[in-house]
């Protein structure tokens, strides 16, 4: 009887010292992961990229018969702040959008930006005899008549970041330079637009 009850209560403690083990290493696996996320986080300081729309123009522009015929161009100034993180965009789509009608959209070159880059992102979209709403084709009618036009333009691009030798995974960026103005008389200069990451 006596030997038994001893056993009973042993038993028990034997598994707790097990769990409790167990858990403090678990714990202590944690803590580390945590600090090493830390420290390389200290260490890369990740800084989230700039984007600038630094100019914008309108060329070639024919409005008949609820079509449109334009040249849009385009300057993204891409700004890398981050001194340890370099950015391959690998994949680039821009599109410029006059309320929710695309005019038009293009491909641009992939390109890799080192740290503490600035690159000039360039592109030229082209509307092509393009078929526009009733209701978009009279807002531009009335719009290019006082002179200037507002869009916004999209970028969408699929960029890894390198550490490194360390390479991410692809990963999505969609930027939206909000209500650009473009002026039809050639004297009025570009209003400099923050774009900004649309999630
Ligand atoms: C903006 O683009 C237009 C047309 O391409 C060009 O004539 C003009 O010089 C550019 N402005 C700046 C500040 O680069
Ligand atoms: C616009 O396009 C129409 C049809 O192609 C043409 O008849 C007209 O002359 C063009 N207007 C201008 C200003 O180029
Ligand atoms: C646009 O350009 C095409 C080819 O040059 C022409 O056939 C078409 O009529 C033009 N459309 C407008 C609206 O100007
Ligand atoms: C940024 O990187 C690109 C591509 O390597 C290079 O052409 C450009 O001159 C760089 N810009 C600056 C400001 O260093």
């Amino acid at each position: 009887m006596a030997s038994n009850t001893a056993q009973a209560t042993q038993q028990p403690a034997r598994h707790f010292n097990l769990v409790r083990c167990v858990t403090t290493c678990l714990l202590g696996l944690i803590v580390l992961v945590g600090l090493a996320v830390l420290i390389i986080w200290l260490v890369i300081r990740p800084q989230k990229l700039v984007y600038t729309l630094v100019n914008g123009s309108i060329q070639d522009f024919n409005l008949t018969n609820n079509h449109l015929n334009a040249t849009l161009d385009f300057v993204l100034m891409a700004y890398n702040p981050n001194s340890k993180v370099s950015v391959y965009y690998d994949y680039i789509r821009s599109s410029v959008t006059y309320g929710d009608q695309t005019l038009a959209f293009n491909t641009i070159d992939p390109f890799f930006q080192p740290h503490r880059n600035t690159s000039r992102v360039e592109s030229k979209l082209v509307a092509l005899d393009l078929a526009l709403s009733p209701s978009a084709f009279k807002q531009l009618r009335v719009e290019k008549s006082s002179g200037e036009i507002e869009v916004d333009v999209h970028f969408k691009s699929k960029i890894r970041f390198k550490v490194g030798i360390w390479k991410s995974n692809h990963r999505t960026l969609r930027i939206v330079c909000s209500s650009v103005t473009l002026h039809f008389s050639w004297y009025k200069h570009f209003e400099v637009i923050p774009c900004e990451e649309e999630l």
